[in-house]
């Protein structure tokens, strides 16, 4: 007999977390780290959000709400499904959670029985392959490498299909790669699934952190797949609030009654203060949201232009998010100093140790030829990061 839980001694700590405590401990030691690992905005929430927060704690708003969220809450997230995503739901087809991980552990938790299988594409979130896992179901990934641009076509998804398939998981804009799904691509998806008795869990988590005109559409209001999805969102990354955990999904109701359930036994309601500050966010409006967007898509355009002049650099422009996902395969076989680059957890110690500069190994999210940069940072560290990166790379050589 296994002395621990089997299903969780099978899971990996989380890669990204793992090297973002990996750069803090250099930091503390006082290494001058340059950390592109951060899967969070660098600004501060807004003030109008912190000051619904202290309101809440100044009115006393800090007992247990209701397990599935107050009602507030829910009709303000009701109301967005319905104004931003054209989704119509009840109330009782909302839950919001500890962050949008939450969400979606309680939603594959309430789908999956042992085997099953579920489909997403690689690249993927670090978070989907684990949480399958706990669920006892099956992984089953569909490769989608720089040269389609990280998208799955119709084609493959078709072919990942089989009797034991119970749930999609799609993720647009995405991390670790940026792309976007247009609308017209999602509808060729969704052909695929008509008439399939297959759940989507569509997490839209970065919604709206968009450029380039490219706009936002949620595959859960495709008609026919409006009662088999849930979509799951938040307020981390759109309101620079990742510390505050709360996300949410709404859909389906049994698996919402059953994801709530769920949550009523594990951690209850998400944290009060945290619920109004998100119900502030939810419900005004600010332009600090757009000015954020726009500081990203600065960077965004100085990272992709700049990767793309190093040497042996495939980067394809992101159309959302805060990441940059580049290949860098050329450099495997290389060496520098006793170091052989042979993978992207290679590549990425190399630099680290090099040139001090934290990058996440395209092996955490199911491609290892490539690196996840985010540059949710100042320019001038871009700036500084391209400069160590090149200085790197170059001292680089065959054996
Ligand atoms: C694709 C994706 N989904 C979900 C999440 C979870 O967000 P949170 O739990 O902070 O709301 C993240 C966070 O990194 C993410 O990148």
């Amino acid at each position: 007999m296994n002395k621990y839980s089997e299903v969780v001694s099978s899971i990996e700590e989380s890669r990204t977390m793992a090297i973002s405590s990996l750069v803090k401990k250099l930091k503390a030691e006082g290494k001058n780290v340059l950390s592109f690992s951060a899967g969070e905005p660098d600004f501060p929430t807004p003030e109008f959000i912190k000051h619904a927060a202290i309101k809440a704690i100044n009115e006393n708003f800090t007992r247990y709400t209701a397990n599935e969220g107050y009602p507030a809450l829910i009709n303000a997230i009701v109301k967005k499904f319905s104004a931003e995503n054209n989704l119509e739901f009840k109330p009782d087809q909302i839950l919001v959670s500890d962050g949008a991980k939450h969400s979606i552990y309680n939603v594959i938790m309430a789908v999956c029985n042992p085997g099953d299988e579920v489909i997403f594409q690689s690249p993927y979130w670090v978070s989907y392959p684990e949480m399958v896992k706990l669920a006892q179901a099956e992984s089953v990934i569909i490769e989608a490498g720089v040269k389609q641009n990280y998208k799955i076509t119709p084609d493959q998804l078709e072919r990942a299909i089989t009797p034991k398939t119970k749930a999609f998981i799609f993720n647009t804009p995405s991390n670790p790669s940026g792309i976007v799904y247009g609308k017209k691509e999602i509808l060729a998806l969704a052909e695929v699934l008509k008439d399939r008795d297959i759940f989507i869990i569509s997490d839209e988590i970065y919604e709206k952190i968009l450029f380039d005109g490219e706009e936002h559409f949620s595959i859960g209001s495709i008609e026919h797949l409006k009662d088999k999805t849930i979509t799951v969102n938040g307020v981390s990354k759109a309101y620079a609030m990742t510390g505050w955990r709360i996300g949410y999904a709404g859909g389906n109701r049994e698996i919402i009654r059953l994801a709530r359930n769920l949550q009523s036994h594990s951690t209850s309601n998400a944290s009060s203060v945290s619920q109004a500050a998100a119900y502030a966010a939810l419900s005004e409006t600010s332009d600090e949201i757009n000015d954020m967007v726009k500081k990203f898509k600065n960077r965004r355009d100085y990272i992709y232009n700049a990767l793309n002049k190093v040497e042996g650099i495939k980067c394809p422009l992101p159309k959302g998010a805060f990441y940059v996902f580049f290949d860098v395969s050329n450099y495997y076989g290389k060496h520098a100093n006793g170091y052989h680059i042979n993978d992207s957890s290679s590549f990425c110690n190399y630099l680290l140790t090099e040139e001090n500069v934290g990058l996440v190994p395209g092996v955490a999210f199911g491609n290892d030829n490539c690196v996840r940069m985010s540059y949710a940072c100042s320019l001038e560290e871009l700036k500084d990061g391209i400069e160590r990166i090149t200085k790197a790379l170059s001292k680089l050589h065959n054996a």
